[in-house]
């Protein structure tokens, strides 16, 4: 029997403020509940001018280090496409400010949303190769739009840590699974933009056309039927974007797919908005935590990242699940967020560190890592 690869151990953090949908709404003259019912959404995490993917990755890592060590850990993927730097991977920076041995090696992985998904299976695949082995999978970002546009109320930010090891105590990653990449310009950044271009309606039919694909090519490599399919997680640029998939999927395969679950996936990325690389994980430990039945139960996971790359895979959650998580932390993670006004929201948005200036910036709050300045081009970042 092959060896058992999966999810050891899941931490997740966020920014420091967080601006209530229903303010944005009113200021911007538009019916909250567009936000609320249209996009499902109720808040989003703004990030302080000395937190970025960096430093939300470092917070999110820093939970499963203190947890179980660095014993193992010979490798560090991070996934991010708010990467700071063109050039050094974000996890050497958290590599430092972690104090992770030098014998890891450390790579940065994009392909928009998606990265997390590929880091994870490229962790299983080392794994695999030497299961004594264990890999620290960081999916991190900013989720920043333009202001005054329709993206504006789709912003978040944050970043979750899975330990990848043999024997998991939280969930195995099945074997089988269902890939799609389609070359379509719904979502990208150039290099000279610090907000993406986005054809709204279009990113809307390529994520659900991704779904679809990545269904279709996981059935045709020995997936098992949706009806063994117990629960389900979709990548949440807004959380009502993953009920759409969830009925095109069940259009697609005729049947009706319940969408009562899709709630407790819901609970953290209603309040957060969108992550990235990080939703559909922050989506699976929202899960975790809120439903206490899933011990033995299989959990399909669908990932989306725009241009596109789509990916469809399953968890076998095992028995004792519930003991490896800390719903607390993630709790006072969201609920420790200090809440801006309109007005203070587009003043921070507006002080986001960009470029290679000389700065320093300001301590916003108890965040345990934090960017203390840009010196000489290059990010200082330091321990609170
Ligand atoms: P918009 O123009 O504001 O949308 O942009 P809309 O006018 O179509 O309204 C949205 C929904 O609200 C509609 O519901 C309306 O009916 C409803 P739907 O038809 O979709 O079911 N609505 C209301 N509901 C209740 N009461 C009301 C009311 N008014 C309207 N009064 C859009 C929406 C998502 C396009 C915009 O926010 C945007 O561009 N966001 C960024 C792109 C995005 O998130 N795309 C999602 C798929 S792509 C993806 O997931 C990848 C991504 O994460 C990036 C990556 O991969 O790196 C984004």
């Amino acid at each position: 029997m092959s060896t058992q690869i999966g999810i050891h151990d899941v931490a997740m953090a966020t920014a420091h403020y967080v601006l209530e949908l229903e303010d944005l709404a009113q200021r911007l003259g538009v019916d909250p509940d567009k936000y609320r019912l249209g996009l499902g959404q109720d808040a989003m995490s703004i990030p302080a001018p000395d937190e970025d993917a960096v430093t939300l990755g470092a917070a999110a890592a820093a939970q499963i280090i203190a947890r179980h060590g660095v014993g193992g850990i010979r490798t560090v993927l991070f996934a991010s496409e708010s990467g700071v730097d063109q050039s050094k991977a974000g996890g050497v920076f958290i590599q430092g400010l972690l104090g992770l041995p030098r014998g890891v090696r450390v790579v940065e992985l994009k392909q928009a949303c998606y990265g997390g998904t590929a880091a994870l299976q490229a962790a299983v695949g080392l794994v695999a190769r030497n299961p004594e082995e264990r890999v620290l999978v960081i999916a991190s970002d900013v989720a920043r739009y333009d202001v005054d546009t329709p993206a504006e109320p789709t912003q978040g930010a944050g970043a979750v840590a899975l330990l990848v090891s043999a024997d998991p105590a939280i969930a195995v990653v099945e074997e089988a699974y269902g890939v799609a990449t389609m070359d379509v310009d719904d979502f990208w950044r150039p290099n000279d933009r610090s907000t993406p271009l986005v054809a709204g309606a279009l990113s809307v039919s390529a994520y659900l056309d991704s779904a679809i694909a990545a269904w279709d090519d996981y059935a045709a490599h020995g997936g098992v039927s949706a009806e063994q399919i117990d629960r389900w997680v979709h990548h949440q640029p807004y959380t009502k974007m993953a009920r759409k998939a969830h009925r095109a999927l069940g259009e697609h395969l005729g049947m009706e797919l319940p969408e009562g679950p899709l709630e407790d996936t819901f609970t953290y990325n209603r309040r957060i908005g969108n992550t990235y690389t990080a939703s559909a994980w922050i989506g699976l430990i929202s899960l975790l935590h809120h439903d206490s039945t899933l011990a033995g139960s299989r959990v399909g996971v669908f990932s989306y990242g725009s241009g596109s790359v789509g990916e469809l895979l399953t968890l076998a959650v095992q028995e004792g699940y519930r003991e490896a998580l800390d719903p607390v932390a993630a709790r006072a993670a969201l609920e420790e967020r200090q809440k801006l006004d309109f007005d203070t929201y587009r003043r921070v948005y507006a002080s986001a560190v960009q470029g290679s200036a000389d700065q320093r910036t300001e301590r916003s709050g108890a965040q345990p890592y934090r960017l203390a300045e840009v010196k000489d081009g290059a990010r200082r970042y330091e321990k609170a």
